[in-house]
Formats: C-alpha cells, sequence, structure tokens
C-alpha cells in the first residue's frame, strides 16, 4: 500500500490496520534489536509527565528503550518512518513535525490498561503508530490491540500482534488497551507529533 491509500483511509476511519508495511528484512533486524539483554538500555515504562508521573505496573506492564538515532538498524526504521510523517503531510496536511518511538516488551501475565495516547495538557501527539514483531504468535498468546470508538464504548478492531503488522490512529481519537499477554510480546510504539505545547 502507497502513503496516498495509508493516508485516505486515515482520513475516511481515523485509523489503519497495514499488513506489512516494512520489508520483513528490516522487521527482522527490528526484532533482534528488541531483546533485553541486560545491559540497562530497557527499563519499566512509566505513566503520565513530570509530579504525575507514576510506574504501576497492574496498569502498564512493558519495558520500554527508546531508539537509538546512532544505531543503524534503528536509523533505517526512523528513516522508513520519516518518509512515511512527510508524505502523509503532503497528503493530510496534519503539520507532523516529529518522531518519536520506543521498543517495548511486556512479559508473559502483562498488558496496559485501556487508556489515551494523549496526556492531560499536552495535546503534541497526533498519531499513535505501533508495528508488532512476533514471529510465532498464536490464537491464546493474547497481547492483543483493543481499539475503541471516541466514545470509548464499543470496539472498532481487535488486532493480533503478529510479525511485521503495522496499526496508525489518531492519537487523540482512539482510547485503545493491551489485552494481557500470556508470552512475551514485543513491539515499537511510536508517536508523530506536532510542534509545541
Ligand atoms: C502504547 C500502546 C499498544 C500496543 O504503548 O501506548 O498503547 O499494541 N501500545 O502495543
Ligand atoms: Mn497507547
Amino acid at each position: 500500500m502507497n502513503i496516498a491509500e495509508i493516508a485516505a483511509q486515515l482520513e475516511h476511519n481515523g485509523y489503519i490496520i497495514l499488513d506489512k508495511p516494512l520489508p520483513d528484512a528490516l522487521s527482522a533486524q527490528l526484532l533482534m534489536r528488541c531483546h533485553d539483554d541486560g545491559s540497562g538500555r530497557f527499563h519499566a515504562a512509566s505513566i503520565g509527565r513530570g509530579a504525575e508521573k507514576q510506574q504501576i505496573g497492574s496498569i502498564r506492564g512493558d519495558i520500554i528503550n527508546w531508539l537509538d538515532a546512532n544505531n543503524r538498524v534503528d536509523r533505517a526504521y526512523l528513516a522508513w518512518m520519516e518518509e512515511l510523517r512527510l508524505g502523509l503531510n503532503a497528503a493530510l496536511f496534519l503539520g507532523l513535525f516529529d518522531f518519536e518511538c520506543h521498543y517495548a516488551i511486556y512479559g508473559a501475565g502483562t498488558g496496559y490498561a485501556k487508556h489515551s495516547d494523549v496526556l492531560r495538557g499536552k495535546r503534541n501527539r497526533i498519531l499513535s503508530t505501533i508495528l508488532y514483531l512476533n514471529e510465532d504468535w498464536q490464537p491464546g498468546d493474547g497481547g492483543e490491540l483493543v481499539l475503541f470508538d471516541p466514545t470509548g464504548e464499543s470496539v472498532l478492531a481487535t488486532v493480533t500482534p503478529t510479525f511485521g503488522k503495522m496499526v496508525i490512529f489518531l492519537s487523540e481519537s482512539f482510547p485503545h488497551e493491551v489485552l494481557t499477554s500470556h508470552t512475551t510480546r514485543r513491539s515499537i510504539a511510536g508517536w508523530f507529533r506536532a510542534s509545541g505545547s
């Protein structure tokens, strides 16, 4: 699918699920980077910002590592997302200013309770992106992303986190949840942001 089609679906639905937008070889290299080798690259994710920042494993159980522009593999993903950023800006005038993303590893028994990616008082996350990196995902492994409609009442999509799949959605419009994963679940979560605030 080309960027114009992605833009058209985002404009129409506010979200899109892409089967395998990246070359498999790049996803495979990203998967190799999404492992905790004990060096301290990964740390427990937290919720909120500043004084409201907290770590509550019962809400969010992943460990994360922000991508590093000095790493060749991370740079390849950032470059691919930069192409997407420019294409979406040209098509949709979203004013996407930059992109930030982190690897995320959910251990067995963890998930992420229903939430919005836009923090109170911080409205600069425009589009959320998740790339899934699970090669042997089986039905019953859990860890699905559940995307709700803007009221948070009804489920729009339940997404299995299979290798190479990417989900993109308007950060402010769609509450979402990661169901408890019964096995290790790997992904890259990212946000296209507007400048300011
Ligand atoms: C997040 C998030 C969803 C997923 O990191 O904010 O909602 O499917 N991730 O990993
Ligand atoms: Mn989220």
